[in-house]
């Protein structure tokens, strides 16, 4: 049986406070000159202000008794140590094992996973140097100017999130593009513009299953045989198509029988482990793309960064642990505030798909109602994650964290190193920005009283829309530069704390199975939608009106 967490002494404690807590940002920053001392933490290169949370010191003991009390060190254990953590599908959970030097030794279920994991990453270092060095050529002898990853979820958010976010280290004349909807409209936009002969596919699917990714690497082999044909690069012939093939597309699975069916040469695939759950697979192989376009150095400095923040989460202290005190914040809103979202606010535009990324991470892990032994969770779990960068959501969403009626705490994300350090006149923009980011937690924390507006002189018919409530919770994440290694301590950062926040909860954060019944139904619609009429007769009526629209509409 799992433990209720709701029956712990901690629970009980929390309720207590929270009972009587009375959130007064203003008086504790005035009452405790230390405040932002005492709650702020380093992780890593992360400096991580805790101060502008609806906490005391109270408030963060309950929580790191909470912790004590679920036995969140022996589960981080577990899962470190490779036990079979992932209950519904048996399976360890080694993501951390992913980042680790070669020197550490790691043996779980009779396999090195350290040495395997190595193996690997010599193997895509090796593959992208010659694509990088224009050493691995295309069919025609060329080389390749532009890589298509063909993925979704896991095999996609990952690869593209870091892309975006460290396109100041790719490599000139190489670029990465990524497939991933089955909306045609996705594979067809992304290659409309490409030569073939310079195009590297790398199809990206843990499983190897996924529809939309083997139909859009369906797609993209007929695209690259018939461009290639059109241009007289081969000859249609099988020959000269498998040869094609080999030089055009390589893969990443866990699945290499499957990848070898689907024409792919197993000598240009690269693997990894059921080990590692698609959300956790961007420091996989999964990384591939990242390390074509960003080289073998670069790619090791961002594990580097991983493991930074795997060896705080594992070393240090709950009080000063990050990770730890970041979920635990979470468990604190959710559980107790009751708030239903948490907002991710990079003020970094490179970092415009961070959000995006999270959303997976955190929803697929910990979106879930019944927790690791099957029975139903005790409490409420799974917040919405979302976010745009800073400052584009100042001008669409802020309003109604500033001033609607729900309480979403937020974390601002900044860095002090920019990439591009700009001026307009004497201004350093990034300064501008930076005293955007600061302002904002600023504002949420502290408001402004109707005294303050009345003092501004504002009409008092207008005052309390002026009013600004204050007591918005936030947390600050500074690094010192968006460096391949600081992207990487972000990620685990937030894999940590999903990791807690589902330990706290009793689930299992590592399976999905409430992605599988969409999927399963679209195999049995599709006939009804390619104009099958007795599939369309077995539909609800719901979905046979919506078919028969469709088929009347079509054009
Ligand atoms: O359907 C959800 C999911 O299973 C994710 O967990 C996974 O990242 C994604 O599909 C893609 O799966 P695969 O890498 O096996 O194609």
């Amino acid at each position: 049986m799992t433990l209720d967490v709701t029956t712990t002494a901690a629970w009980a404690k929390l309720a207590k406070l929270y009972e009587s807590f009375e959130p007064d940002l203003r008086g504790w920053f005035e009452d405790d000159p230390n405040r932002a001392k005492t709650f702020s933490r380093t992780a890593g290169d992360l400096y991580v202000d805790l101060s502008k949370n609806l906490i005391n010191s109270e408030v963060l003991d309950a929580l790191v008794e909470l912790a004590d009390e679920v036995g969140l060190a022996e589960r981080r254990d577990a899962m470190y140590s490779g036990e079979h953590i992932n209950v519904t599908e048996d399976r360890a959970v080694l993501h951390t094992a992913l980042r680790r030097p070669k020197t550490d030794e790691l043996v779980v279920d009779g396999q090195d996973v350290i040495a395997d994991v190595h193996a690997t990453l010599d193997k895509m270092y090796a593959f992208a140097d010659s694509v990088r060095s224009g050493e691995w050529k295309g069919v025609t002898g060329k080389p390749i100017k532009t890589v298509v990853n063909i993925g979704i979820g896991g095999s996609d958010l990952g690869p593209v999130m870091v892309y975006e976010a460290l396109l100041p280290y790719k490599q000139a004349g190489l670029e990465c593009r990524f497939v991933s909807n089955i909306d045609p409209t996705d594979c067809a936009e992304k290659v409309a513009d490409l030569d073939p002969e310079t195009t590297l596919f790398i199809v990206a699917s843990k499983t190897f299953t996924t529809l939309e990714t083997l139909t859009n690497a369906r797609m993209a082999r007929t695209w690259l045989l018939g461009a290639l044909k059109g241009a007289g690069a081969v000859d249609g012939s099988d020959e000269q198509n498998a040869d094609a093939i080999a030089k055009h597309f390589v893969a990443v699975s866990t699945a290499l029988d499957k990848v070898a069916e689907f024409g792919i040469d197993p000598v240009n695939a690269f693997g990894f482990w059921d080990w590692v759950g698609g959300r956790y697979s961007v420091d996989s192989a999964v990384g591939l793309p990242l390390v074509i376009a960003l080289g073998k150095q670069n790619f090791a400095d961002f594990l580097a960064g991983f493991n930074a923040i795997d060896r705080h989460f594992a070393e240090t202290p709950w009080i000063d642990n990050v990770p730890a005190l970041m979920g635990l914040l979470n468990i604190w809103y959710v559980n107790f505030f009751k708030a239903r979202s948490h907002a991710v606010l990079p003020y970094a535009q490179y970092l415009h798909r961070f959000a995006a990324y999270l959303q997976q991470l955190t929803m697929e892990s910990n979106g879930k109602g019944v927790k690791a032994d099957g029975a139903p969770v005790d409490t409420e779990t799974g917040e919405i994650f979302w976010g745009e960068p800073g400052t584009n959501g100042q001008h669409a969403f802020y309003q109604l964290i500033h001033q609607g009626t729900q309480l979403i705490p937020a974390d601002f994300i900044a860095v002090a190193t920019p990439a591009h350090p700009l001026k307009d006149g004497d201004a350093d923009v990034h300064e501008l920005f930076l005293a955007n980011f600061f302002a904002q937690t600023k504002a949420l924390a502290f408001g402004k009283t109707a005294d303050e507006v009345r003092a501004e002189g504002v009409a008092e018919a207008i005052v309390t829309a002026r009013v600004f409530p204050g007591n918005k919770p936030t947390t600050s994440i500074m690094g010192p530069a968006l460096t391949p290694s600081v992207v990487g301590q972000l990620i685990a950062l937030y894999e940590h704390i999903t990791f807690v926040q589902g330990i706290v909860w009793g689930i299992d954060s590592f399976d999905q199975w409430g992605v599988e019944l969409g999927k399963k139904l679209a195999m049995e619609i599709a006939p009804a939608v390619f104009g099958d009429e007795e599939a369309l007769v077995k539909q609800d009526a719901s979905t046979q009106s919506l078919v028969s629209w469709y088929l009347e509409n079509r054009n």
